[in-house]
């Protein structure tokens, strides 16, 4: 089965990077397209926002080779999780240097579960559980927030894809997902149009700055679930629509 492995990242904290993998897996789900999304953050964020404790024990021990893909169904249908925990830090000091960046592609090659999306929540930081996540994807999402801070420094994203595409990797950074926006303000339109002109063709649908978000992540469950008809459902179902049209335009219905 060909599986789309979209990795989101941004080197920068508190972004939106969770908040858009846990709720775009639920929108693929609800689209009726199975996906496995992949927590590959220590802080276990995107496990805790579908009510999943996890030490990250499993995921550690997959990617060292001694183990399966741990994956279990979500209250979110057709959404698989790989959880995670503390213990994946320590993948920071085992897995150093090149012979550490193939695990997570090589763990998920030996899996067989029949999903056609693999979503990766990656943690803050271009260290080495990111660099495992890009190397396995060909897709790379980036949320941004919606403001002129958030924009500084995605230059470093753009460098370290472009290298991995250069060594002979099959990925590229395919959209970039305003966050946190505030499209009543008069700077957003400034903002988006230094978004547009820094990421031409690739700037999905904005999400709004929305509490719905806050409170699906509170109640541990995707805001197409707790809040089906929120505003914050609807941009999550639109940039959805749109990463389907662009990344896997024949699953299109
Ligand atoms: N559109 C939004 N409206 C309101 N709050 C939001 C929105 N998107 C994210 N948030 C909130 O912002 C905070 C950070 O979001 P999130 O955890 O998704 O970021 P992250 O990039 O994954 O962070 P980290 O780098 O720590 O993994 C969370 O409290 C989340 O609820
Ligand atoms: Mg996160």
């Amino acid at each position: 089965m060909k599986r789309e492995v979209v990795a989101i990242v941004n080197h920068k904290g508190g972004v939106g990077k969770t908040t858009s993998s846990v709720n775009i897996a639920a929108c693929l789900g609800e689209r009726g397209e199975r996906v496995l999304l992949v927590d590959m953050d220590p802080q276990g964020s995107a496990s805790l926002f579908l009510g999943v404790r996890d030490d990250g024990t499993s995921l550690l021990r997959a990617l060292q080779g001694t183990g399966a893909l741990p994956w279990m169904p979500t209250s979110a249908p057709g959404v698989d999780l790989v959880p995670s925990g503390q213990e994946l830090a320590l993948a920071r000091e085992r897995f150093s240097g090149a012979i550490g960046t193939d695990l997570f592609s090589r763990s998920l090659a030996r899996t067989d579960g029949e999903w056609e999306w693999v979503l990766v929540d990656c943690p803050p930081g271009l260290e080495v559980l990111t660099i495992n996540a890009l190397r396995a994807a060909r897709h790379v999402v980036v949320p941004v927030e919606a403001s002129y801070l958030g924009l500084h420094g995605i230059a470093q994203i753009v460098d370290t894809v472009r290298k991995l595409a250069g060594s002979g990797c099959d990925v590229a950074i395919r959209a970039v997902i305003p966050c946190r926006a505030h499209p009543r303000r008069r700077v957003h339109r400034e903002v988006m149009k230094v978004i547009e002109s820094e990421f031409p063709g690739l700037v999905t649908p904005v999400v709004r700055e929305s509490v719905a978000l806050v409170e699906a992540s509170g109640r541990k469950r995707p805001v197409v679930i707790t809040a089906p008809r929120s505003p914050a459902a609807d941009d999550y179902r639109a940039v959805t629509d749109w990463l389907v049209a662009m990344l896997a335009p024949g699953r299109m219905s």
